[in-house]
């Protein structure tokens, strides 16, 4: 009988190694020391052995059965971590993609021009000490129009045509100077910060006008800011842009949201051959000195202080650096003109 225990726990023991699923470790160890083991037809048949065996058989089988206990948690564990390893290796990141994908022929993407020329810009104006801010493409009248001294029965919101929801509440911004009221409401002067991205007018498409392009807003406002202010600013910016000194000239601009309000020209050649129709005073920027009423909305004392504010038009800037001459590729997809751009 003795001889018999150490057979069941042997072949138990080869058997265990074996397998690689819980489900068969449990079963394996209900036929050994479940109800109905054969471990327990074993003590059964006690009562038939002699005295001698049975002081040896009980301990003995006591022991065989801690012992596969402890087998089978420990085999249950192995069975575990090896199920997690396996997954983990199925799930390697290969972090070569980029020559991966050349390997295959594939091309890797690169960041459109309207996004490089935006991240180029965002740079130089951290660089001077602004923030940068963002706000919602969906707007109410207030932020769009209301706040910045535009009321429901003025004129000048026939300027932008707009894309309004049914509850003639809500809008798609058609100007990034919404982020001007946004940028007023949550800081207390001074304070100087500019607010890129999207915006939308309901427009006929043609070779300069896009239902959805991108402005660059910025703003300062501070204690006896002066329009001296503002072209240093905007000369630096275009500095840095076009690698040169900028000649630049302002003209009266009209906009409700500032007075004085300017367009801001640059002089601008096209390369190569002489003057040509390319040639001569180009409009690059509408800017000018936040009106009174225009901080008053975002809650700030006119008496107390003043500021400049400008709008930069991302995709005219592109059209001009590059010299495209519809801005219809910008949003074409067509990898032909994205490629041109890539920054690698
Ligand atoms: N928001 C104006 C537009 O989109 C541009 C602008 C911004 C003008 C700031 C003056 C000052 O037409």
């Amino acid at each position: 009988m003795v001889q018999k225990l150490d057979e069941i726990f042997n072949d138990f023991k080869s058997k265990i190694e074996s397998l690689d699923k819980a489900a068969d470790v449990l079963s394996l160890k209900a036929t050994v020391i479940g109800k109905k083991g054969s471990l327990a037809e074993i003590l059964k048949s006690l009562k038939d052995a002699t005295p001698e065996e049975r002081k040896e058989i009980g301990p003995k089988s006591n022991q065989i059965k801690a012992d596969i206990e402890k087998m089978v948690v420990a085999k249950l564990q192995q069975i575990e971590k090896d199920e997690i390893d396996k997954k983990l290796a199925e799930n390697t990141i290969d972090f070569s993609l980029t020559d991966s994908i050349m390997d295959k022929g594939l091309q890797a993407a690169g960041l459109h021009p309207v996004t490089q020329i935006q991240q180029e810009i965002e740079d130089i104006f951290i660089s001077m000490g602004f923030d940068v801010l963002d706000g919602p493409h969906i707007e109410d009248d207030f932020h769009n129009f209301e706040a910045l001294n535009i009321p429901e029965t003025h004129p000048a919101r026939d300027m932008q045509d707009t894309f309004w929801f049914k509850d003639m509440k809500h809008l798609l911004r058609t100007h990034t100077s919404t982020i001007q009221v946004r940028g007023m409401e949550s800081r207390k002067p001074p304070f100087k910060f500019v607010g890129p991205g999207k915006v939308f007018r309901c427009e006929r498409t043609d070779a300069t006008h896009e239902m959805c392009f991108h402005q660059l807003e910025g703003m300062m406002v501070g204690k006896d800011i002066t329009v001296g202010n503002l072209i240093y600013f905007m000369k630096t910016l275009l500095r840095e842009i076009f690698q040169k000194d900028m000649e630049v000239r302002l003209r009266p601009g009209y906009f409700p949201f500032v007075e004085p309000g300017f367009e801001l020209d640059i002089r601008w050649k096209k390369p190569g051959k002489g003057e040509s129709k390319h040639s001569g005073w180009l409009e690059l920027l509408p800017c000018g000195m936040v009106h009174p009423n225009v901080l008053k909305a975002g809650g700030i004392d006119p008496e107390k202080y003043n500021g400049f504010a400008f709008g930069l038009g991302l995709d005219r800037l592109v059209m001009v650096k590059y010299m495209i001459e519809d801005i219809r590729h910008l949003h074409s997809g067509d990898l032909r003109f994205n490629k041109q751009f890539k920054m690698y």
